[in-house]
């Protein structure tokens, strides 16, 4: 499961994307224990806890960028809230404590833990009240070819000439949400094979991302803006990318966007959602799912599964932990 393509040799650089993999194993071990109790506020709040306390001790400057809300909403990883133990480097931070609170409530696969840094300034902030973007994630060997401005079928069938293959060969994996109704049915249309789920596409665009092929060409449709955020900083580490558009929820939203001067034909990249190209990535599964196992728990302590980033080397590391309890801990 190990990919590597070696760092440069010799250099003694900070890996902070190894501090961050025990940022999200605090968190999924915390609210793992919340699974299937349908529960969702719970499982929030524990992972929240966890990753909140862990952030302290990772040697950085960070301001919250992408968190769980205005400061008046959430009490702690809020929009703006500064992180870390105020030691260089200077850097944004997203967290996703949860990304599928509602996958790990009811015991779903696919919930992760999330949390992604990069360069002070560097990571895109939606304007207040918007909540959902567009999208369109894809590998690197299809990065060139998809337009999101361009009709499905298109797209489709240029990933099909890439990939040396039909379009009814290609999978295209989205939200399973009623507003994607009319998107499926082009897709259906267009030939190629669909795969739904009930929630989680950071962890989709990352498989649709990856390399090694994964089963799935691409992701599709409109997914939460945070949430591609967090997809740009580990598809940039990968090598792929991502294209968005903000999309209002209905006719009084776009004309309030319109009003506040936001612009719905622009289109963003993963370099526009991630400026920086010193990005650190991880994330660990709590349910298990296709990217990552789920969190196991024994008497004597756990084992976690995590994916850790850097897009400087480009280095993907999967880590198996095993994790023992402290007495009173857990
Ligand atoms: P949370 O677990 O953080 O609530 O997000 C789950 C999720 O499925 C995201 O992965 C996705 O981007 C978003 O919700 C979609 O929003 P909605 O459920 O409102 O369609």
């Amino acid at each position: 499961m190990q990919e590597e393509r070696f760092e440069r040799s010799g250099t003694k650089e900070r890996n902070l994307a190894i501090e961050l993999v025990r940022v999200t194993e605090a968190a999924a071990l915390s609210a793992g224990r919340w699974m299937g109790k349908g529960n969702k506020e719970m499982v929030d709040q524990a992972a929240v806890d966890a990753m909140r306390s862990a952030l302290d001790g990772v040697d950085m400057d960070g301001v919250v960028v992408i968190g769980e809300g205005e400061k008046d909403e959430a009490p702690m990883l809020y929009v703006g809230e500064r992180i870390g133990n105020g030691t260089q480097p200077e850097v944004d931070v997203a967290v996703d404590p949860v990304d599928g609170t509602r996958l790990l409530s009811l015991g779903i696969g696919g919930a992760l833990a999330v949390v992604a840094i990069a360069e002070r300034g560097s990571m895109y902030a939606a304007p207040p009240g918007v909540f959902y973007m567009e999208k369109i994630a894809v590998g690197p060997a299809f990065k060139h070819v998809v337009d999101i401005n361009a009709p499905i079928a298109v797209n489709l069938d240029r990933i099909a000439r890439v990939r040396d293959a039909h379009i009814d060969d290609l999978t295209v994996v989205l939200l399973d949400r009623p507003r994607h109704q009319e998107t499926i049915r082009q897709i259906r249309e267009a030939g190629a094979r669909i795969r739904l789920i009930t929630d989680g596409d950071v962890s989709a665009a990352i498989q649709a991302a990856m390399e090694d092929y994964s089963g799935i060409d691409l992701l599709m449709g409109i997914g939460g803006a945070p949430e591609a955020v967090l997809a740009a900083a580990a598809i940039k580490c990968v090598g792929g990318e991502i294209l968005c558009k903000v999309w209002p929820r209905n006719e009084q939203e776009r004309e309030q966007f319109k009003a506040d001067g936001i612009d719905l034909n622009q289109v963003f990249r993963a370099d526009d959602l991630v400026k920086s190209n010193d990005i650190s990535f991880a994330a660990t599964g709590i349910t298990s799912g296709e990217l990552l196992d789920g969190v196991q728990y024994f008497g004597w302590g756990a084992r976690t599964s995590s994916v850790m980033m850097r897009s400087r080397s480009g280095t993907v590391r999967y880590i198996q932990a095993r994790h023992r309890w402290r007495k009173g801990v857990h």
